[in-house]
């Protein structure tokens, strides 16, 4: 019998990261693991149908969303050669929301240099007193200003009389947010850190200097879309819209009268974000559709009803940065991800709706095989393990991380 690669990496410092995504179309599991020097490489994938275990985003069976977990994770134990224990859990859902907070922390005496305690005294103050079962998934500094001066990466050491931070903290409903938690938790594993799907998405595929230049990345899943805007470095917007690709299947299945399956099929093989005109006149015939007549289907039809739900929705987003004041910082563009990200000439109809640059991602996640980095729906699960990789490497340097992965009393770390 193989000695699993677990037990090797207790003597010869490699770490197992694991990621798990459990979406409304499937549970995804992207297995690393780091060397000594803390390069990362993607070793193994595991992917399930969710099967109708999850909506919007989050589990509405658990029976069946732990069967799915279960397989997704035998079959990345499988590719890995390793056996897995804990995870970094994704988390969405329409409760998920992020919002910029401000922190002001008088220092009472100016011949004192500013020490480790006026930063946690700032981040704190920076912190929202969340109701309604609300809790912070991330809290995430933006930046320092010591006595009005902005742009202070470190301000320790310096003398001020005034120090304030801005931070970006995404919260969600801690019920919601449980129900993952005990799904995996349920499976015997630990779940070592819960973080927003669209934070994730965008740590595999962004890159640094996207993130710097100012990028917004649109994750297109099957029930959810969730999309973040970066700045500066740091996080400066994030949603989540309850609306993915079963939307558009099911507006196929409504305008052209089909079934969900059907429906789905001719997204797949015919669809497009804007009509083709190479095809009109040109039609699929269904036969013996359940409960339906035979039909004929124009594609040119298909393209219209898609082209009318993607284009709303990216109204959607855009309008929301325009009130957010964010339309202009994004000088490296739309980055597109998920499943969605699939469908032909969706790049050309956000470059429309944006008026700017768009690219699908490929994620940017250290070494591995590209039919997992390439992969647009493993870029959640993906991004977990790199988020893991820089966890773990902050842990080792003992940087606790007070202001990031406040989720410490849902996962029990
Ligand atoms: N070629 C394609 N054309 C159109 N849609 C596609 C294509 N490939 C995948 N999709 C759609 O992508 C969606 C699945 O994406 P993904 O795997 O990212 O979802 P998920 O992560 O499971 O869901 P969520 O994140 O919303 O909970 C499905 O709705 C599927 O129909
Ligand atoms: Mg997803």
């Amino acid at each position: 019998m193989p000695v699993p690669r677990a037990a090797e990496a207790m003597f010869d410092k490699s770490e197992i990261i694991v990621g798990l995504e459990i979406g409304t179309a499937k549970a995804c599991v992207v297995v690393g693991e780091t060397d000594a020097d803390g390069a990362l490489q993607i070793i193994g994938v595991g992917t399930e149908p969710t099967r109708g275990a999850v909506r919007k985003g989050e589990i509405v069976n658990a029976d069946l969303a732990e069967e799915a977990i279960r397989a997704a994770l035998a079959a990345a134990e499988e590719s890995a050669d390793v056996e897995l224990r804990s995870v970094y859990l994704s988390a969405t859902g329409s409760h998920i929301e992020g919002n910029n907070y401000h922190g002001v922390h008088p220092i009472a005496s100016v011949d004192r240099e500013i020490d480790e305690e006026d930063l946690k005294a700032v981040e704190r103050k920076a912190h929202p007193k969340l109701t309604d079962g609300r809790e912070v998934l991330h809290a995430l500094r933006q930046g320092y200003r010591v006595d009005g001066q902005g742009g202070v990466e470190n301000p320790l050491g310096r003398f001020a009389s005034r120090l304030e931070v801005d931070a970006h903290v995404v919260s969600g409903q801690i019920t919601r947010l449980q129900n993952s938690v005990c799904a995996v938790k349920g499976l015997g594993l630990e779940v070592e850190a819960l973080a927003f799907a669209g934070r994730a998405a965008a740590c595999a595929a962004l890159s640094p200097e996207q993130c710097e230049l100012g990028a917004l990345l649109i994750d297109l899943g099957a029930g959810t879309t969730d999309y973040v805007v970066y700045h500066n470095r740091s996080l400066r917007h994030s949603r989540v819209i309850a609306v993915g690709g079963e939307h558009v299947s099911n507006d196929i299945s409504v305008g052209l009268k089909l079934s969900n399956a059907r429906a789905e099929k001719l997204k797949l093989e015919h669809g497009a974000a804007l009509p083709d005109p190479a095809a009109h006149g040109r039609t699929v015939n269904f036969t013996s559709d359940v409960g339906l007549d035979n039909r004929t289907v124009s594609i040119s039809h298909l393209h219209q009803v898609m082209h009318a739900r993607l284009k709303e929705l990216l109204l959607l987003i855009r309008d929301d940065l325009a009130r957010a004041g964010l339309l202009a910082h994004l000088r490296a563009g739309v980055v597109l991800t998920g499943g969605g990200a699939r469908v032909p000439e969706l790049e050309r109809l956000a470059t429309q709706v944006f008026q700017m640059s768009v690219q699908t991602a490929r994620a940017k996640v250290g070494s591995g095989p590209s039919s997992i980095l390439d992969e647009p729906e493993c870029s959640t699960a993906l991004g977990l393990v790199k988020l893991g990789a820089q966890q773990r490497a902050a842990q080792r340097q003992s940087h606790t991380g007070v202001f990031d992965w406040l989720a410490d009393r849902l996962t029990g770390a």
